[in-house]
């Protein structure tokens, strides 16, 4: 078995494989030290967690993950709490850095005897109709190579070699530009407030949300083409106290940014999950936009229903699990797009594409509003904000 990418999707089922004796070579075009330290995504839905618990995989997340359960909406008609943790299913997030994930299921996989190839680019996936795929990579030291293996998981993103080796028309794409740039900044800065925080400005959107006692990442909307080092720290402070409503709420807990980047908001979701031999996972498989935080949530869902398949067919000569991965995790990911989709037109109303209107305005309002007011749009938006 090889897998590509050691990013959540690839090094759960790295791990789950490993734990049920399939031999398996995790191929990363990065080197370990880059792995372990690129931050992204931080909120774990209950069921991710449920998933790593099942499987031994949450030892360090039960110790310095931080449960989360609230948000708050800050808006021109005042601002409003949702403990969400209450409503619903009853379900909270678990704050956890996603590259401490990765850091913990890297540690976990080599103790146990896992290859990892670090350094390696995959460059296609060849033969995926047939039962002997195999990959050609590009050795650390610029030289070819190739594995050879039964099946290969293509679990490395958006720009992998498992998407780039599709062949015309065997798989249906679904993209989509939501219309919206975000400035993402991770902030050497203690959380502002207890809660997820969702400014909703006539400026446009703003972001907060913890990653740990002393780390915590914004987002501000930006004109699309805005290069991320446009703005000077003091300009974008300023940017999220207005939109923040800090003088109604509270200043922000300042600090310098440590990483910029600019983000578009786009899904893009291939649909079957697999060709032949290939099955793909997390964001190779689908892209969804990071304004409800499923990405993450999402790959660790399809690399443990991957890895049951993987082991049942291998191990016990049952295909079955393989034959349905791809409708399975499907019905997860639009369910998941579908609702951070609303995410989108909830956060940006007015400054978003859909904005200009003064019929598009009153809607935004009134849906702002039913979340404010109405329970079972409450328990709802709980169901779905939490779940995968
Ligand atoms: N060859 C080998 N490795 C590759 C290649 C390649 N050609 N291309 C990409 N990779 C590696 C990347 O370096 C990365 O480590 O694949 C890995 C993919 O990991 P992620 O991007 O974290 O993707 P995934 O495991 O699907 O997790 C998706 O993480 O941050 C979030 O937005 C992301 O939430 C989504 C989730």
């Amino acid at each position: 078995m090889v897998v590509l990418g050691a990013g959540p999707a690839g090094l759960v089922l790295g791990n789950l494989l490993l734990d049920s004796g399939v031999d398996c070579v995790v191929v990363e075009r990065a080197e370990a030290a880059q792995v372990r330290t690129r931050a992204r995504a931080g909120f774990l839905a209950a069921h991710t967690v449920r998933v790593l618990q099942r499987h031994g995989l949450d030892e360090g997340l039960r110790r310095r993950g931080q449960e989360h359960g609230v948000c708050e909406f800050r808006t021109a008609d005042g601002g409003f709490r949702l403990d969400y943790g209450r409503l619903g299913r009853g379900e909270r997030h678990t704050v956890y850095p996603q590259q401490e994930l990765v850091g913990d299921l890297l540690t976990r996989f080599v103790g146990r005897g896992g290859r990892v190839r670090f350094g390696v680019e995959a460059v296609a996936v060849l033969d995926a109709d047939t039962g002997r795929p195999s990959v050609s990579v590009r050795e650390a030291d610029g030289r070819p190579g190739g594995f050879r293996a039964r099946y290969v998981a293509g679990c490395d993103g958006r720009h992998g070699a498992a998407r780039r080796s599709l062949p015309a028309g065997s798989v249906r794409r679904y993209p989509c530009d939501h219309g919206v740039t975000w400035l993402g900044l991770l902030a050497q800065a203690p959380p502002s407030m207890d809660a997820v925080g969702y400014a909703v400005h006539e400026r446009g959107f703003a972001g907060h949300m913890a990653r740990s006692s002393d780390v915590t990442r914004y987002y501000l909307q930006c004109e699309r083409g805005t290069p991320a080092g446009a703005w000077s720290q003091e300009r974008i402070w300023d940017e999220l106290d207005l939109r923040m409503r800090a003088k109604e709420h509270g200043p922000l807990e300042r600090g310098p940014f440590t990483q910029r980047s600019v983000v578009e908001l786009t899904s893009d979701v291939l649909e079957p999950l697999r060709h032949g031999s290939l099955f793909l996972a997390g964001d190779a498989a689908a892209l969804i936009s990071p304004s409800a935080a499923k990405g993450a949530n999402l790959a660790v869902l399809e690399a443990e229903l991957l890895a049951l398949a993987l082991v049942a067919d291998l191990l016990h000569g049952d295909p079955t699990g393989l034959d349905s991965y791809s409708a399975r995790c499907l019905a997860h990911i639009w369910r998941a797009q579908e609702f951070s989709h609303w995410m989108i037109g909830l956060l940006h109303g007015p400054s978003g594409r859909d904005g200009g209107s003064p019929f598009h305005h009153a809607l935004w309002r009134s849906r702002l509003d039913s979340l404010r007011t109405s329970r079972s749009r409450q328990d709802w938006f709980a169901e779905h904000y939490v779940g995968v």
